[in-house]
């Protein structure tokens, strides 16, 4: 039986996280892509692997359904979920940026309407700022939001900068750099604590 399970999150950091992974010497020899298949297993089938949409990483894991996830920080700072984040895995690295068509006032009392996929660091970057934000929650093509007037500008993720330029947005505040983090359950740090730091030892060697 598998000693951990590990939540990977599917989409464009999911090829070099398993490569960063087989360079530790975990690897998935029937994981494929293509398959429709969602559960995997370590050649040593010590780690069973879930393959899962970033967005929900973090439920399996605060729901201990997987002990181990590995997600962009967008997604954890989105979820706010209770558990542990213990590895920066340097990977999909981007930023969250307040985009919009043009300069905007973002003078206290302003009332402003913010598109994006992430609706609480969206708030919580306005509230801290002392303006109030009606968010709008898309599920992507968020910088179309200002394009057809449903909001006055976007929070998103800015990676080679070209979604951005091809819609002929400006990026008006460079919020914070993210990049793809490993995050564990509490309640299985406390209990596979050997297994965990082992699986996050493999991983460090590799980084430095
Ligand atoms: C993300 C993000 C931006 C884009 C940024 O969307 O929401 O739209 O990538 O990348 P860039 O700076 O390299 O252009 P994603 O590709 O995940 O698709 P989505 O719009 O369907 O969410």
């Amino acid at each position: 039986m598998a000693q951990l399970t590990l939540a990977l999150a599917k989409g464009r950091t999911a090829t070099d996280t398993l490569k960063l992974l087989e360079e530790a010497n975990i690897t998935f020899p029937d994981f494929d892509k293509k398959s429709r298949k969602l559960v995997f297993y370590s050649a040593d089938q010590a780690i069973k692997m879930i393959y899962v949409k970033a967005i929900d990483v973090t439920t399996y894991v605060e729901q201990g359904a997987a002990d181990i996830g590995i997600v962009g920080r967008d997604n954890i700072l989105e979820a706010n979920a209770d558990l542990y984040e213990l590895l920066d895995l340097k990977l999909g690295k981007c930023r969250f940026v307040i985009a919009s068509l043009k300069e905007l006032s973002m003078a206290k009392g302003k009332n402003i309407k913010v598109a994006s996929k992430y609706p609480r660091v969206a708030e919580n970057y306005f509230q801290k700022k002392g303006i109030t934000a009606e968010t709008i929650k898309l599920n992507g093509s968020v910088e179309l939001a200002p394009i057809i007037d449903m909001a006055d500008c976007i929070m998103d993720i800015v990676e080679t900068g070209s979604t951005i330029k091809e819609n002929g947005l400006t990026i008006l505040d460079d919020v914070e750099t993210i990049s793809t983090r490993l995050v564990v359950n509490k309640a299985s740090f406390a209990t596979k604590t050997q297994a965990i730091q082992r699986f996050i030892e493999q991983i460090k060697a590799v980084l430095e």
